[in-house]
């Protein structure tokens, strides 16, 4: 296996003297399942500080919170009401103050999640909107728009909603002629608690820089932008049929998606977040298919870094993870950005559970599964974990910054069997019952094997599965071979072996093993296969410093180096 210098990624990064984001560790904290500090069922900011010995251990760079606004939770908090302000249920802003300077005592950065595409309908604009007559300033910040048919009475477009349903609602008029009728239709490409912005409105772009200004001033370090290739649109008249929302030419001609003037949006961010020293970081959620055109959020010029989902996306197969990683790498040093790495977030069936069904699942098989109660097809969880263990090494050794979703440093799966009276996803409702969504990600985390609720602090808003227990965060710590402690040790040998942002592929392409080297020699090998690999020849097994091998194969030896071998969907790492 020998690398060959077209396959080596030039780094090459001048931007910058290394600014912290561009190879951090973050770690996405869904506030509601962190921890609940006041018993109530639901985590809350205070949670959150009172855990801050953990994360710190833990040894990430960064949190990431996923909403924490005031909001009816007709989205998990996507759905926003008022964007500078703190959910009563999850604290105040003094909560969130004191949670910042915990975390940056800690040496902990915090991230905030913006979601400018759309906000509740609780919010003061939407209400305005509601109560002011078709035509006015009021409706003009959203998307309202009169029906087709004789009379208003069919959408304007066949505009499905991601979550499904129709992408609109028809409102009955508070104002003008039509007073106490039906009238016009506003647009909502999630739920219908959540009418889209019309970013083609100045005021609505000024106001997003308040909130920016706002969070800056308080201390945030950095803001995660929900579907940031969402927001300027097309609603040219007539509008564009588009009867499904996958994005199919990727070339700034869809009318709702990644469209070339949502750039100039993000340029007039990046102003607003370098008028702070040091500059603000950013990241774009942008499900763009092709990462030429996902890299363009990414620019130094806009927000410095965009969600790859392709490996989250991607089968446990060698080839796929070093194409992927290849493209990603190349494409981000051609543009000045880094490159970002996630396996699980809140969105999606966490990876042991992804890694441990049938190979070749498909998204409608997760969905299948999920409505199965996880029951059939049986998931093969000692191969998902393994899998899912590899996988987190191998993504810990690459340039860029790693993202971890809250509970997959203890392992947890997916909760396939919550039963349908508890599940609050608005896709499970929209969706007539067809698709259960994403509660099973975000059942709140155990923490103690044997106190009540797992530690949590209160019976928590989503059932926790007994076998929670199993996963507890105190159930590991300290145990050798346990997941937490892997990701402990992975984390901070990944600050001491940290080198600039490239590596040299040392396998060839091919290759069921998957073999790289950093410039300053720290090394990462990852066997794909089924069955054990013949070890690279040269490498020196003393220098294993780390490797994904869990604590039962440790006890039966499957999960040793032995006889010049690696074991089965197992990483090693090699110090320089
Ligand atoms: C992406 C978020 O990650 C997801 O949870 C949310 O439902 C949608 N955007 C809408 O805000």
């Amino acid at each position: 296996m020998t690398a060959s210098l077209s396959d080596s990624v030039s780094g090459s990064v001048s931007v910058s003297p290394s600014p912290w984001w561009r190879q951090a560790a973050v770690y996405q904290i869904y506030p509601r399942s962190f921890a609940d500090s006041n018993g109530d069922g639901m985590g809350d900011l205070p949670g959150v500080t009172a855990r801050m010995g953990y994360l710190s251990e833990l040894g990430i760079d960064a949190i990431w919170l996923s909403p924490f606004y005031p909001s009816a939770l007709a989205d998990g908090g996507y759905d926003v009401d008022d964007y500078r302000n703190v959910d009563p249920r999850l604290g105040s802003l003094t909560d969130f103050d004191a949670m910042v300077a915990a975390a940056h005592a800690a040496g902990i950065r915090v991230i905030v999640d913006v979601v400018p595409n759309h906000s509740s309908n609780r919010h003061t604009w939407f209400k305005a909107a509601l109560a002011a007559a078709p035509g006015s300033a009021e409706r003009a910040r959203y998307h309202f728009l009169d029906g087709l048919g004789n009379d208003g009475e069919l959408p304007p477009s066949d505009w499905p909603s991601h979550f499904g349903g129709a992408a609109w609602t028809r409102v009955v008029e508070a104002a003008g002629p039509n007073a106490g009728s039906l009238g016009q239709w506003y647009l909502h490409l999630f739920a219908t608690e959540q009418p889209d912005f019309n970013w083609d409105n100045p005021e609505v772009r000024e106001d997003f820089h308040t909130t920016l200004r706002f969070w800056s001033d308080r201390g945030v370090d950095g803001f995660r932008i929900d579907v940031a290739h969402a927001l300027v649109k097309d609603m040219s008249l007539p509008l564009r049929s588009k009867p499904d929302l996958e994005i199919l030419v990727d070339d700034g001609s869809d009318p709702l998606f990644d469209r070339d003037a949502v750039h100039e949006v993000f340029e007039g961010w990046r102003s607003v977040l370098n008028e702070y020293d040091p500059p603000k970081a950013a990241v774009a959620e942008a499900w763009v298919p092709f990462t030429d055109r996902r890299l363009k959020y990414a620019r130094p010029t806009e927000l410095g870094q965009a969600f790859n989902f392709d490996l989250l996306q991607a089968p446990f197969l060698a080839t796929e993870f070093r194409a992927i990683a290849q493209k990603c790498l190349s494409e981000a040093a051609s543009s000045g950005a880094s490159s970002t790495w996630v396996f699980s977030n809140h969105d999606v069936v966490r990876h042991p559970s992804r890694y441990g069904l049938p190979d070749g699942s498909t998204r409608e098989d997760l969905e299948a599964w999920l409505l199965a109660d996880g029951a059939t097809p049986a998931l093969d969880s000692a191969r998902g974990l393994r899998r899912a263990r590899a996988a987190t090494l191998f993504m810990l050794g690459l340039p860029g910054s790693a993202y971890l979703y809250q509970g997959e440093e203890l392992g947890l799966f997916e909760a396939a069997e919550l039963p349908a009276s508890v599940l609050q996803d608005p896709t499970w409702f929209r969706t007539l019952h067809k698709v259960k969504g994403r509660d099973g990600c975000r059942v709140p985390l155990p923490w103690s094997a044997s106190e009540a609720d797992f530690g949590f602090g209160g019976i928590p808003w989503l059932p926790q599965p007994e076998w929670f227990g199993e996963f507890a965060a105190d159930a590991q710590a300290g145990v050798a071979g346990s997941t937490l402690e892997m990701y402990r040790a992975a984390l901070k040998l990944r600050r001491e072996l940290q080198a600039e942002e490239s590596l040299e592929w040392l396998s060839s392409p091919e290759s069921e093993v998957i073999h790289y080297r950093r410039p300053n020699g720290w090394e990462v090998i990852t066997n794909f296969a089924a069955v054990p690999a013949v070890l690279p020849s040269g490498v020196d097994l003393s220098r294993v410093v780390l490797t994904s091998g869990t604590a039962t194969e440790a006890a039966d030896g499957a999960g040793s180096e032995q006889a010049g071998t690696i074991p089965p969907e197992t990483t090693l790492w090699l110090a320089p």
